[in-house]
């Protein structure tokens, strides 16, 4: 079976852009693939170095929403990354044969960066771990050998470097043994934000998957609709609506959103009606995650104990690559 590794920074509790964006894609992937999936909490660090009071806290927030979307530990892999410090060795050796302009040249990175400097106080520098991003994203990556990464497009360029990382380092030691993993994109639908921006945390758009029903519903009738439309019997526009509608046709089925079409564009269906119909359907459809979401919040042993044993458990894969590597390198 192909191998497949993925990682998300900790950056505390998901949204339905993670969910409907990644993880529903992973939690499909897992029974197609050998599975790896990590919180990369070292890449946290990389520009939350000097605010790491709510780390762990963090971390335990992405693992129980993961859980609690349907990736299940039995099948797949869930670890941290810095339980598995055989990845950060691998940096080390993969860091030797980097070019520095290679790194230098991640766009990805270069926008970071640019937002960094935005920045007032001692986080606007960049640091040698932040221009490291890429080396250790590979490190990850080459760690279980992966074929492929289910990634959003935003990730693609880091993926390219981690080709040409493995392609060098095989160059350089004259060896096949890494991959030149793929990225795996998938053609899920992008969610906006509710103010119809990219739905992100730092924002203020978003809808956590750990919200409750009531925030749900409340945050759902902010949600931006057809901006030319100002009475209840104005004759709407779905296609321009900025979001409500965009929204119904994620989550609404065939008819829904032809009934929602139709009654739009006739006048019949108000905008506050509209979005109280669209909270009560998100609201349905997640409540299976959600009573999961509140099992884990309420049983914070048992995400630590899914932590530690697929941790254990990605060191005993780790250990075999990074024997295998000091091998091939020559180390002593
Ligand atoms: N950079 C990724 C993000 O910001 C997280 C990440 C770190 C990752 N290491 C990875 C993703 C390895 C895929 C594979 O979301």
């Amino acid at each position: 079976m192909q191998r497949i590794v993925s990682g998300m920074r900790s950056t505390g509790k998901l949204h339905f852009g993670h969910y409907l964006g990644v993880i529903q894609n992973w939690v499909k992937l897992q029974h197609e693939y050998e599975s790896y999936f990590f919180v990369a909490d070292w890449h946290a660090l990389t520009t939350k170095y000097d605010k790491t009071e709510t780390l762990k806290q963090d971390v335990k927030d992405v693992v129980a929403d993961w859980l609690a979307c349907g990736i299940d530990p039995e099948v797949s892999t869930i670890y941290v990354q810095s339980l598995v410090p055989e990845i950060a060795e691998l940096n080390v050796y993969l860091s030797m044969v980097t070019p520095q302009n290679w790194v230098e040249r991640d766009p990805t990175l270069k926008d970071m960066a640019k937002i960094l400097r935005t920045k007032e106080g001692t986080n606007s520098q960049i640091s040698y771990g932040l221009m490291g991003y890429p080396v250790l994203m590979s490190a990850d990556i080459m760690m279980f050998n992966a074929h492929a990464v289910p990634v959003g497009n935003d990730q693609v360029a880091h993926i390219e470097i981690t080709r040409d990382i493995a392609r060098r380092f095989n160059n350089i030691y004259k060896t096949d043994f890494f991959n030149e993993p793929k990225p795996l994109l998938n053609d899920c639908s992008l969610i906006c934000g509710l103010d119809g921006n990219k739905m992100g945390k730092s924002f203020q758009n978003d809808i956590k998957i750990s919200d409750t029903e009531e925030v749900t519903a409340k945050k759902i009738m902010t949600a931006i609709t057809d901006r030319s439309r100002l009475r209840r019997d104005d004759l709407g526009h779905p296609e321009q609506c900025e979001v409500a509608f965009k929204y119904w046709k994620i989550f609404g089925d065939e008819n829904q959103v032809e009934t929602v079409r139709c009654e739009c564009e006739k006048g019949k269906r108000g905008c506050a009606d509209c979005k109280r119909q669209l909270g009560a359907l998100i609201n349905e459809k997640f409540a299976p995650i959600r009573e999961k979401r509140k099992y884990y919040d309420e049983h914070p042993e048992e995400v630590e104990r899914i932590i530690k044993e697929g941790s254990e458990k990605a060191r005993i894969e780790a250990r075999k690559t990074i024997e295998k590597v000091r091998e091939i390198i020559g180390m002593y």
